[in-house]
């Protein structure tokens, strides 16, 4: 029965699928209001016993049902409001079943919805069954073989997985077109795309030589902006061939853009279906981050063939199976594609602000849950971001041959199947011949980890005594243990160089800190002056990591550490101290301190201008929230004004010469150029610190030549709204026939605006509830970027975002969901804007909520 309460799923309960389905033949009749599908099953029982046959259904209309040719009576099967149960089966037969579904109203954009007037399917996780009956989990492989029949003139183009077989004109204006996947693959990676679109053909040769037809299917008008992701696509071909030996085995790969959709993007197997704020990009439009996330998604969807489809999931339990190494893949693919040490930095800046607090609040979860309420909200950070990091610790546990090994023998292994987070460690046990299971605890314990690092250095011996402590946060669990982790460390001596020492090669070593307490004592030779300590270079473990050191070691370990993110993260760290001093202490900004981030940045500003920008940014507010609690985002918004200013006022000329000078041309969107606009716009944001500069930004306004520029003097103009409103109406009037740019204009008001004005913009024309990445834009944004009005002491922001999560919920629950995590640091916030989350919360239990949002709104109350 349909409940309103989430019902918890076990992986302990996990049982196999009793039946195998060889092959499933699907006919679609497609009509917006009415889509006839009829689908034939090939069924074998695979178990003993004579267990009944369930399948999964929700919203689908049974017109007809047989097995083997013969009609069942209506007291052959129960049908419920999601499962058909056929209680006598034999033990090998063919079913076939006639559905009717509404793709018209269907707003959840789970299953088969329509977008822009096309159809586009979503399966994954439990979409399918909006589709058809079928036994709707990952386990249940088999070949698809899918008709799509539709009116010609406003569907020409019909697609599905796998390779086209035949397409077929009928009477009447309708046409038909016939597809085949010849690999076993669940049911969430089937999908269909129907309607009119502009396509950018290009073709793609692989190692072995069979050349794959490529195609990018957008809006009327459009191919031109799909060249980057064109080209994107190509070099992650080429690259997991290079560095996984991966090739790809359908002879086309398709990808189509869509309007309306619920996340990033979709691997289907290959039939690629975006959000088209990942598509589409080009240097009016799009800013350097539009090409960069396009890039990593592209490359993301692609990546899955092999982690995810080739190989999928046995359960939704796993979901990290796929998820935590494609991520892994797509950032190594970056990072190649990039600078190293930059794409790193933003990987860990994004798991800070996001997994981070996931892992600290009421959120947190294991990376393998071992339970879940509602499936659509396993799709975390936690999952994702540090499922990502977990393989990168493996692989430095290993080492880089023995993960290479491991792999290899994981695709060998479970090609074709379903596996397991379990089968997939087996095979670095056998590559490595190491027992993992203790580091396979990272799965089960959730909470971030903190690491003290105290070191001491006895100058008589020459002995340097590194002292490493781990304590596992509330979240962990009683049963909580120290978790192995490795600590990439380097000792540097005086003049900038790596020092060997008793337990190692060249100064680079692993410390596992995976005890409560762990000392290593480093012997040099007699004489030695005392050298300096990297730790957990490249970020090489996903903890928090605390060195008790002053300003000035802080400084003088910044001059002679070799590894770019630890320079760049003792000095985030000094920047970190300094906000919380302000918003807390009430402490003047440290002159000094100042001037050596400035320096830092302007001596890396020519070589590496990326790297420079990045020194320039302040950690956001949200960041700062699990450094001091209770949190107080008005404070900690001004304390960042502040020093803002107090930099923009020691780099006036420097930002004058970085302004002044000219704009890289012709534009190209990668790496290099990309670096010196990033600098550009960090400048752009200082400059809003400093008094008078309206005139000076206008100017650049019009001036701007790409996205990236228009956008950063937009927000620094926004600073200060009386300052904006003349380019806000520009850049509407500009863009109002481009819906990525006016997600931008909403966005970048939610971001700086307050919430009247927010208000306002929600009743704006152009606010569209039925789009996600309008209702993100607004409502998302705010939540997420402007947390001084989100946490609004007077409530207004909360009311505002609860407001929209009761609107948006009765149409497509998993967005209303994902604005409600939102909340989830409420319990973090100074008295007055906690006491207004509680009740804004408790009001909201109070409403008939769909299971995705009641599954997030109760684990928030706790
Ligand atoms: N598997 C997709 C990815 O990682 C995620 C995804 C796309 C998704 N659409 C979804 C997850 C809808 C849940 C619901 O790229
Ligand atoms: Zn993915």
């Amino acid at each position: 029965m349909r409940t309103d309460t989430p019902q918890t799923v076990l992986l302990a309960d996990y049982a196999p699928f009793p039946f195998d389905i060889d092959r499933v033949s699907l006919e679609f009749l497609l009509h917006p209001t009415e889509t006839r599908v009829t689908s034939v099953l090939n069924i074998r029982r695979t178990s003993e016993g004579d267990a009944p046959l369930v399948l999964d259904g929700d919203g689908v209309t049974l017109e007809n049902i047989e097995i083997d040719g013969q009609p069942l009576p209506t007291s052959a099967y129960d049908l419920t409001e999601t499962t058909l149960t056929l209680r006598q089966v034999p033990d090998a037969f063919e079913l076939r079943t006639i559905v009717t579904i509404n793709p018209s109203t269907n707003t959840a954009l789970s299953g088969l919805y329509l977008s822009g007037g096309r159809f586009c399917t979503q399966c994954e996780a439990t979409g399918f069954r909006r589709i058809t009956f079928w036994p709707d989990r990952p386990d249940v492989m088999s070949r698809f073989t899918v008709s799509i029949t539709a009116d010609k003139s406003a569907y020409p183009i019909l697609l599905s997985n796998g390779s086209p077989r035949s397409t077929e004109d009928l009477k009447d204006g309708f046409h038909k077109a016939i597809w085949d996947d010849p690999h076993r693959k669940p049911s969430y990676l089937f999908a269909l795309c129907a309607g009119d679109y502009d396509v950018l053909k290009d073709a793609f040769t692989t190692a072995s030589g069979r050349v794959v037809d490529l195609a990018i299917h957008v809006d009327a008008g459009e191919a031109g902006k799909a060249k980057w992701a064109m080209d994107c696509l190509k070099r992650a071909m080429a690259w997991d061939e290079a560095v996984f030996g991966r090739e790809y085995d359908l002879d086309v790969f398709n990808i189509v853009a869509v309007r309306d959709f619920n996340f990033g993007a979709m691997e289907n197997k290959g039939l690629n279906i975006f959000n088209s704020a990942y598509v589409l990009a080009d240097e009016d439009s799009a800013t350097d981050l539009d090409f960069q996330a396009i890039e990593s998604i592209v490359a993301h969807e692609y990546f899955h063939n092999w982690t995810g489809n080739r190989i999928t999931c046995r359960d939704w339990f796993q979901l990290c199976l796929k998820e935590g190494l494609t991520v892994f893949r797509d950032q190594e693919f970056s990072a190649d594609m990039r600078s190293r040490p930059v794409q790193r930095i933003k990987d860990v800046i994004r798991l800070r602000a996001r997994q981070f607090p996931e892992d600290a609040g009421p959120l947190a979860h294991p990376v393998r849950p071992d339970s879940y309420g509602a499936i659509d909200n396993l799709y975390t950070a936690t999952v994702y971001e540090k499922g990502a990091e977990l393989i990168r610790m493996l692989k430095q546990l290993i080492g880089a041959d023995n993960f290479a090994r491991g792999l290899e023998i994981y695709f060998e292994r479970h090609d074709g199947e379903a596996a397991t987070i379990e089968d997939f460690y087996a095979c670095f046990e056998s590559a490595s011949g190491q027992n993992l299971s203790a580091f396979r605890q990272w799965y089960a314990q959730p909470g971030t980890p903190e690491i003290i690092i105290r070191e001491s250095w006895a100058p008589a011996t020459a002995t340097l005594t590194i002292e490493v402590q781990q304590s596992v946060s509330g979240n962990a669990g009683a049963e909580a243990k120290p978790l192995p982790t490795p600590l990439a460390c380097a000792i540097i001596g005086g003049n900038g160089t790596h020092l060997s020492h008793t337990s190692a090669d060249n100064g680079e070593f692993l410390l596992i800190s995976d005890d409560h307490q762990v000392v290593r004592t480093l012997a040099f030779p007699a004489g030695t002056e005392r050298p300096s300590l990297s730790v957990g270079r490249e970020f090489s473990a996903p903890v928090i990591l605390r060195r008790h050191l002053s300003r000035d070691e802080t400084l003088s370990l910044i001059k002679v550490e070799t590894d770019p993110f630890n320079r760049w993260d003792l000095s985030q760290s000094l920047v970190r101290k300094q906000i919380l001093n302000t918003t807390y202490g009430g402490g003047p900004i440290d002159a000094g301190l100042v001037d050596t981030v400035a320096q830092l940045s302007l001596d890396a500003k020519d070589k590496d201008p990326a790297f420079a920008a990045l020194l320039l940014r302040l950690p956001t507010t949200g960041e700062l929230f699990l450094d001091h609690k209770p949190a107080d985002p008005i404070a900690l918004d001004a304390a960042r004004k502040d020093l803002k200013s107090a930099l923009a006022a020691r780099l006036t000329s420097e930002l004058t010469v970085i302004l002044n000078a000219p704009q890289p041309t012709p534009f190209r969107p990668d790496a290099a150029q990309a670096g010196i606009r990033d600098l550009r716009s960090a400048a752009l944001d200082l400059c809003a610190h400093h008094a008078e500069t309206a005139p000076f930004l206008n100017g650049r306004f019009e001036a701007a030549t790409n996205m990236t520029e228009q956008q950063a003097v937009l927000s620094a103009l926004l600073a200060s709204p009386e300052d904006a409103s003349d380019a806000l109406a520009k850049f509407y009037a500009q863009w109002a026939g481009n819906p990525l740019v006016i997600d931008k204009w909403f966005a970048t008001q939610a971001r700086l605006g307050r919430v009247t004005e927010l208000e306002a913009l929600a009743e704006h024309e152009d606010f569209d509830l039925g789009n996600p990445n309008r209702v993100r834009a607004l409502v998302g944004v705010f939540a997420t970027g402007n947390l001084a009005g989100f946490h609004a002491p007077d409530g207004s922001g909360h009311d505002f975002v609860a407001t929209f999560v009761r609107r948006v919920d009765p149409r497509n629950p998993a967005l209303a969901a994902r604005l409600l995590t939102t909340f989830e640091q409420w319990k973090d916030l100074t008295e007055d804007a906690r006491q207004s989350a509680e009740r804004t919360l408790r009001k909201l239990s109070a409403a008939k909520l769909s299971q995705n949002a009641s599954d997030i709104l109760q684990r928030i109350i706790g």
